[in-house]
């Protein structure tokens, strides 16, 4: 039997949401939900609502609702109030600049005050937020502000430069871009406009927007297993299990200090980054900077952090770090560990009692289900090395799909399946941007199936295995091989390509590239470099190899396919499996 760790939070502190695991599936329920959250039945739900104006109304208005710190430690605060005035002015912004509701408006920028305003000013407003991550490079850019439909774009003049303006003229749709000024005084990029000065003219007082429940809020890109992005729709109504979640996963309580360490370019740092920990009254944390141990146990001990949400790539390079950096710390207001986005091993939970008196919860959820599903309660037992337990309101199954097309639930413990969702929690996507057979196939007999593989025991505890398809998860980032294999492809040297995941101590994976060259152009360190560089010119660090190597042949099957998991097999030293379909045999 596995070990079992219960933290007691220290005397005096707060109760937690959710002691009696059992109790609350039992008593929880989404309309009870939505009613907790907004009041009557018929009143009309929107996530910067939920976020700002009830705050104000419950009081917090004077409350930091965020906390900004840079470089040099200079910490940059926000009230819920003043926040709301800046949401609201760029709401009445986008008035002006005639993008109407529902039009698409995006960012690309970093942990920054203004990624805040717009967000929720473009929810204010009823058009579509999308936060982008600002380490990709112009490819991976240019396609998703394509297939985003983006009309409005608020930027660094850094980021525009080097990213944005190389790819402008390919973005007919793309109307306004404004720029974040770094430094006064410079001319601003032709054909761009200067946020401050649109804000300054703008009014704070803006009515909420009308929005319905089944009105697109987010939209957010994923990874799959073909070239093209995933545009995943979330709709206001997500605000309802974000905001359950807030509470009853990651325990928040009004006043407290909150930190979540995603970054805003996916889904965990607008979710649990911004809204739901508003819509629960906290005060968030957000760091401008990178990752760095000496400075994260700072803001852990000086931002008096009480809960901390962050991520297996993280606690391994604390991990690296020595715990001795930790205990040069104290933190007497931490009360609660959280983790997403990768497996988080058993030494991970563990280390986290030796380093902070407390194990780190993990939880599991994707871009497509909007919030947490599984998880490890504050108040329960945490099973290091699990993935906790479905949420309050959440049906979750293994499964496994039939020959014919169908699905088989699995009804015994220890056996391997797909993680099947019962769709009916309100966060659930709402659709794959023009995509929407795509959309369909993740159904199969009323279930969500997610793509990833695990076990579930006796009392409800899921493990992580794997994934069930090609997609490669790399320091938290979901990589479609295909889309790197498509980039370098436009290479001049290169004939076929194969991207795969390999395993890396501190990233989980890392991307590996087999590159089978064009006649006339030698496998060597020089054109490996070049190779290298042109990938992550075009793509960004995040995205680019790790590693290349050159193949006479790649593995294919007799229909052309690229057969990845041999390429993975054989790098790792793995069974080979099924060849009957590979090419060149006989
Ligand atoms: C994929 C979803 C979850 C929000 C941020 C990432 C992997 C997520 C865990 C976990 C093992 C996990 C899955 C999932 N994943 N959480 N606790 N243990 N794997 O959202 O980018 O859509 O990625 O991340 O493979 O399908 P995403």
């Amino acid at each position: 039997m596995a070990e079992r760790i219960l933290h007691k939070s220290p005397s005096g502190s707060v109760l937690h949401h959710l002691t009696d695991y059992a109790a609350a599936r039992r008593e929880f329920n989404w309309p009870a939900a939505r009613r907790a959250l907004v009041g009557g039945e018929d009143s009309r739900l929107n996530m910067a609502r939920e976020a700002l104006d009830r705050q104000i109304e419950c009081g917090r208005g004077s409350q930091v609702a965020a906390r900004f710190i840079d470089r040099d430690w200079n910490r940059a605060e926000v009230t819920y109030t003043e926040l709301k005035g800046r949401a609201g002015r760029f709401a009445n912004v986008l008035a002006s600049l005639g993008a109407g509701r529902g039009a698409t408006v995006a960012t690309l920028l970093g942990r920054v005050p203004e990624l805040f305003t717009v967000g929720l000013g473009t929810l204010e407003a009823g058009n579509v937020f999308c936060s982008l991550f600002s380490a990709f490079g112009p490819e991976p850019l240019r396609t998703r502000l394509e297939l985003g439909h983006v009309r409005v774009l608020v930027t660094t003049e850094s980021l525009y430069r080097r990213k944005v303006a190389p790819i402008r003229n390919t973005l007919p749709e793309l109307r306004h871009v404004l720029i974040v000024r770094e430094s006064s005084g410079s001319d601003l990029p032709q054909d761009t406009a200067d946020f401050a000065e649109l804000m300054s003219g703008a009014s704070q007082e803006h009515e909420t927007a009308p929005t319905r429940d089944t009105d697109i809020a987010l939209l957010h890109f994923t990874s799959g297993t073909t070239g093209r992005p995933k545009g995943v729709t979330l709709n206001h109504a997500a605000v309802i299990a974000q905001h359950a979640t807030s509470r009853l996963v990651l325990d928040l309580h009004p006043a407290e200090v909150f930190w979540c360490t995603a970054d805003p370019g996916w889904v965990t740092g607008i979710a649990y980054g911004l809204i739901g920990p508003l819509t629960c009254g906290v005060t968030l944390v957000v760091d401008r900077e990178e990752f760095d141990p000496r400075r994260w146990y700072r803001i852990l001990e000086e931002e008096r952090v009480n809960v901390w949400y962050t991520a297996p790539t993280a606690i391994r390079m604390l991990i690296k770090a020595g715990t001795a950096l930790a205990r040069e710390r104290t933190f007497p207001h931490l009360r609660h560990l959280a983790s997403v986005g990768e497996p988080l091993n058993a030494e991970a939970v563990l280390w986290g009692v030796e380093a902070f008196g407390m194990p780190f919860h993990d939880t599991w959820w994707q871009t497509e289900t909007g919030a947490i599903m599984i998880a490890n309660f504050a108040a329960c037992e945490v099973l290091p090395g699990s993935m906790g337990r479905a949420v309050p309101g959440i049906e979750a199954q293994l499964a496994r799909r039939t020959a014919r097309g169908g699905l088989e639930i699995l009804e015994s413990f220890d056996e391997t399946g797909e993680i099947a969702l019962k769709p009916g929690w309100p966060s659930m996507f709402s659709g794959y941007l023009e995509d929407p057979e795509r959309y369909q196939a993740s159904f199969v007999d009323g279930w969500y199936l997610a793509g990833d593989l695990a076990r579930r025991d006796a009392e409800g505890y899921f493990w992580f295995i794997g994934r069930a398809d090609d997609v490669i998860k790399s320091a938290g980032h979901l990589i479609s091989p295909f889309e790197v294999e498509s980039t370098l492809m436009t290479h001049p040297a290169v004939a076929q390509v194969a991207v795969i995941g390999i395993p890396d101590p501190i990233a989980g994976q890392a991307v590996k590239a087999f590159i089978e060259l064009k006649d006339g152009f030698e496998p060597g360190e020089a054109l490996n470099r070049q190779i290298m560089g042109h990938a992550r010119r075009l793509l960004g660090a995040v995205v680019a190899p790790r590693e290349i190597a050159f193949k006479e042949t790649l593995p294919r099957t007799r229909s052309g396919k690229l057969m990845r998991r041999l390429l993975r097999a054989r790098e790792l030293g793995l069974p080979e499996g099924d060849l009957s379909t590979l090419e060149g045999r006989e």
